[in-house]
């Protein structure tokens, strides 16, 4: 058998792989681009309501392949200002309701390809008015974020306020002191947070309670050794690993637990040669595309978060991406 063997960027991924479990590059990145070309296709209309964050992933996967301009510039721009209403916020695809995490997806999109200032073009109020709608959301009495007007209050929202406003550069139009006192409330005695106070610990809302805390300076709160130990408990024979115990794995924790480690400094906790065979594993090898777990259907989703753990990882030919 001959093997490929990668150099790794943060000491993770030193190993050796066996030949068949290349990471398919350009497969990956014709899968992504085809996403935008299929609309004659029942998926395609299915998943509209994610077209916004869909655009987000299918983008940021493109730029760790090291294909920045895998989709064109000019159109996701328009696509995004597209989604946007007069309140500021962003809908998932025109006509959509605004909702906090369509709104930080185009934040994101925005940022990612250096057209912020899109926002600031006759008649959209500029940032300021996408500001104030996320500021609007937050919660005076717990500190916490809604997703929209209707009130359904979690920390996904918070987070995602979060990120927005840091990449706005005005995080300081909402109260970040009480924003943390509301995930202190929702850490949990095993070292995890959960979806609100008293909630079960799940790694994506771990995810956004460190991801929540590191954007306000304030990972010192974190019980990391505790949380570390969780977090790796999460790892399963396989390699993969799932979001909380009794769980199945699935690809797209390779993010949110590998992120949350990293984030802690203990990235290291996990082995990351067999998540790495892992994620591999779960390739579409002909058509490119990732899926949850071996054998399953790709979507751009784990497409995505496959891609940004093996980055987080070291793999070899991916570029670094940011855990928080
Ligand atoms: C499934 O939960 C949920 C996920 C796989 C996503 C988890 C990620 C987050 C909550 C963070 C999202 C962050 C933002 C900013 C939007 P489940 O209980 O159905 O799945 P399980 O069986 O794996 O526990
Ligand atoms: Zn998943």
């Amino acid at each position: 058998m001959s093997l490929v063997s990668g150099p790794g960027r943060g000491g993770q991924f030193q190993g050796q792989l066996p030949n068949e479990l290349n990471l398919v590059i350009e497969k990956h990145v014709e899968y992504i681009q085809d996403l935008g070309t299929r609309q004659d296709e029942l998926e395609y209309w299915l998943t509209e309501h994610l077209r916004l964050n869909g655009v987000y992933w299918g983008l940021t996967a493109l730029h760790l392949l090291g294909r920045p301009d895998g989709l064109p510039r000019d159109a996701t721009i328009d696509f995004v200002l597209s989604c946007q209403h007069e309140n500021g916020g962003f809908g998932a695809a025109p006509g959509h309701d605004p909702h906090m995490l369509y709104t930080v997806s185009a934040i994101q999109i925005l940022a990612t390809v250096h057209a912020l200032d899109a926002l600031e073009a006759d008649g959209r109020g500029g940032k300021e008015k996408v500001v104030q709608y996320i500021a609007g959301l937050q919660s005076h009495s717990t500190g916490s974020f809604a997703g929209d007007e209707w009130g359904e209050y979690d920390t996904r929202f918070l987070y995602g306020a979060f990120n927005a406003l840091s990449l706005l550069r005005s995080l300081h139009a909402v109260d970040v002191a009480k924003a943390v006192s509301h995930i202190e409330a929702c850490a949990n005695f095993d070292g995890g947070y959960g979806i609100s106070p008293g909630a079960e610990s799940h790694s994506g809302q771990i995810f956004t309670c460190v991801g929540a805390l590191a954007i306000a300076g304030r990972l010192d709160l974190v019980d990391k050794d505790r949380l570390g130990a969780w977090l790796s408990e999460r790892q399963l024979s396989d390699g993969g690993l799932n979001g909380r115990p009794e769980k199945l794995e699935d690809v797209c924790y390779s993010w949110w637990v590998l992120s949350s480690l990293s984030m802690i400094n203990r990235l290291h906790w996990i082995d990351g040669e067999k998540l790495t065979k892992f994620i591999l594993n779960c390739q579409d090898q002909e058509k490119g595309g990732i899926a949850d777990r071996p054998g399953d259907a790709v979507d751009v989703f784990h497409t995505h978060f496959g891609i940004a753990g093996l980055s987080l990882l070291g793999f070899p030919g991916l570029k670094p991406i940011d855990a928080v």
